[in-house]
C-alpha cells in the first residue's frame, strides 16, 4: 500500500475515531463513513439487498465501520467487519462494538457461506486483488444472499501522477469481474441518481473534518490523505470517475 493510502486508511482512520469520540455519539457514524458511504447510498443498498433484522452482514474493507454501524442502526443487522489496516481496525473498535477481523478481502479467514449478506464499499479500486476479493465474497455468503458493492469506475484514463496507486476498473471490466466471480447483477445505480445527503449529516461530517484539520493539519499524513480525497472528488466532478452501486447474487 502506498504512503498516501496508508495515511488515509491507517493513521487518519485512528485520528477520525478519536475526534468522533470527543465530539459525541451523534458524530460517530458520519465520521466513520468519511471513507465513502453516504446515507442515501447505504439506504439504497440496504433496501435492494433486502437486509433484514438479525442477518449477519460482512463489511469487507470496513474502514472505521460507519456503513456497518449505519446498517445495524437502520435495519438491526449484525455486522462483522474485515479490514486489513490495523489503525482502521482500532478505530472501528473505539467507536463501535462489533467483531473486527484484521484481514484482506482476497483471503478471508472465514468459513464458506457464513454470512447472510456482504458488502465492500469503496474497496475494489484500492486493491489489485479485485477478482479474488469478489470470489471471496461469493464464497462466504450463503447461496441466496446478496453482495453489495460501491465501486468507483473510470470512463477515461486517470491523468498520470494523480492516483497511480488506485485500480479503477472501467465499467466493462467491472462487469467482467462480476461475471468471472460467477455472480449476476441484480440491481445497479449510479450514485449521481441518489437523493441528496441530509444537511445535518453533512454538517457533522464537516465538523469532524474541521476538527481533524485543526489537530493534525500540519502533518504529512493529513496532507497526503486530503490530497488523495480531493483528487478523487475532482475526478468525480469532471466525470472521469463515477460511483456505481451494485447488488449481486449468485448466477
Ligand atoms: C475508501 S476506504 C472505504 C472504507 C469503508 N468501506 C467506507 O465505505 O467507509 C477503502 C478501505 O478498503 C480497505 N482495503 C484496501 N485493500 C483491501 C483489501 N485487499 N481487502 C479489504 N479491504 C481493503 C482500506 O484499508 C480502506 O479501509
Amino acid at each position: 500500500m502506498s504512503e498516501a493510502m496508508e495515511a488515509e486508511f491507517d493513521t487518519v482512520a485512528q485520528w477520525t475515531a478519536q475526534v468522533a469520540a470527543d465530539l459525541g455519539p451523534e458524530f460517530h457514524i458520519p465520521a466513520a463513513c468519511r471513507g465513502s458511504g453516504s446515507p442515501a447510498a447505504l439506504d439504497w443498498l440496504i433496501d435492494q439487498m433486502r437486509l433484514a433484522p438479525g442477518q449477519v452482514l460482512l463489511d469487507c474493507g470496513a474502514g472505521v465501520g460507519g456503513p456497518a454501524a449505519y446498517a445495524a442502526m437502520s435495519r438491526s443487522v449484525l455486522p462483522v467487519l474485515v479490514e486489513p489496516e490495523l489503525g482502521a481496525c482500532r478505530a472501528a473498535r473505539t467507536l463501535f462494538d462489533y467483531p473486527v477481523i484484521q484481514a484482506a478481502g482476497g483471503a478471508l479467514p472465514l468459513a464458506d457461506e457464513r454470512f447472510d449478506a456482504a458488502w465492500a464499499l469503496g474497496v475494489l479500486c484500492t486493491t489489485a486483488d479485485q477478482q479474488t476479493l469478489l470470489d471471496e465474497l461469493r464464497r462466504t455468503v450463503r447461496p441466496d444472499g446478496r453482495i453489495g458493492l460501491l465501486a468507483f469506475v473510470a470512463h477515461r484514463d486517470v491523468p498520470p501522477n494523480q492516483l497511480e496507486d488506485n485500480n479503477f476498473p472501467t465499467p466493462s471490466r467491472l462487469v467482467e469481474l462480476v461475471k468471472d466471480a460467477a455472480l449476476e447483477v441484480e440491481h445497479w445505480l449510479c450514485t449521481v441518481d441518489l437523493p441528496a445527503i441530509p444537511p445535518e449529516w453533512t454538517e457533522r461530517e464537516e465538523a469532524v473534518t474541521e476538527a481533524l484539520a485543526d489537530r493534525h493539519g500540519d502533518t504529512r499524513a493529513w496532507q497526503l490523505a486530503e490530497r488523495q480525497s480531493k483528487r478523487i472528488a475532482r475526478l468525480l466532478e469532471d466525470g472521469t470517475l463515477t460511483g456505481e452501486l451494485l447488488v449481486l447474487r449468485r448466477g
